[in-house]
């Protein structure tokens, strides 16, 4: 048995994001594009020890049982009995509270890599359904890839691979709670709600203009109301020559598509002196 693995864990944009009305279970129901993208933070894991133990280059996120990825071990190590403890290295890339997934995605890298850790033997298919109880956005991380997610995030089909697109993205200074950004959603307050069948058929044809134009997030409003910055960094995304801009889950970064890698450069080396955070990035398959 191996007894170290890294692991990578990219980061998750909304291409589309329709939120379609809240479930008895109290999470809402969508319809989403899900990109994973080329940001991501690096997961080291190495079996040993008594316990599982965290440690990460960050001191944003918690090295505790609060973290996605502890919980993600300690579900697998209960499941399957595991006596052996685990020490996870979090090389932290990906911005928190960001609407990137990023915590969903460390816990996904954890889950994959205990799975071949320990030869455990578990299908895709197995590990999403796990992973669910994790988090709504874990299952996609661990297909990865682009999706059409249904449900609560967890119902997922892959789409072809496509366009590579070229982005910048930008996150204000401020971090959003997914959970406020829902509670705060009314449906009847959205006036362009996302048309997904267009999307894809976009998406198909490889068509740039097509597809920006389907691009929409019904949590943007709300998102705005909480963090102003959030339309301010679209607008001048815009005049930077984005086709379009828009904010990625429930907020609050924001993602410029751009025509080709020299323009969002462009734009990059414009707006950098004015955001401490801003990538460069592309959709990774
Ligand atoms: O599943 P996760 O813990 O990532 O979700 C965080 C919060 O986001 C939930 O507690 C819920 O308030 C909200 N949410 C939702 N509907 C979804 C996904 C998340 O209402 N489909």
């Amino acid at each position: 048995m191996k007894k170290q693995l890294e692991i990578e864990a990219p980061a998750k944009i909304n291409l589309t994001l329709k939120v379609l009305g809240k479930r008895a279970d109290g999470y809402h129901e969508l319809e989403s594009i899900m990109q994973q993208i080329s940001l991501r933070d690096k997961i080291i894991l190495e079996r040993g020890g008594q316990a599982i133990k965290i440690k990460s280059n960050s001191h944003m996120i918690p090295e505790d049982e609060e973290n996605l990825a502890y919980k993600a071990a300690q579900l697998l190590y209960t499941k399957f009995s595991i006596k052996e403890g685990l020490r996870i290295y979090i090389e932290k890339n990906i911005p928190i509270g960001a609407g990137l997934a990023g915590g969903s995605t460390d816990a996904a890298a954890v889950m994959i890599g205990i799975n071949d850790l320990h030869n455990l033997g578990l299908g895709k298919n197995e590990l999403m359904e796990i992973g669910l109880n994790i988090g709504s956005d874990v299952p996609f991380c661990i297909m990865g890839g682009i999706a059409l997610a249904k449900g609560r995030g967890e119902v997922l089909t892959a789409l072809n691979k496509g366009l590579q697109l070229e982005m910048l993205l930008v996150k204000p200074d401020y971090q959003l709670s997914t959970g406020a950004v829902y509670r705060e959603f009314k449906r009847e307050r959205v006036n362009q709600s996302p048309d997904n069948k267009a999307f894809i058929e976009a998406w198909l044809k490889y068509d740039i203009i097509g597809l920006t134009q389907h691009m929409q997030n019904d949590l943007e409003t709300v998102s705005i109301k909480m963090c102003p910055d959030i339309k301010i960094i679209k607008n001048k995304l815009n005049a930077l020559g984005a086709i379009k801009s828009l904010m990625s889950g429930s907020g609050p970064s924001v993602i410029g598509v751009f025509a080709s890698y020299e323009e969002a450069r462009e734009a990059w080396e414009r707006i950098k002196g004015q955001y401490k955070e801003t990538y460069l990035i592309s959709s990774y398959n």
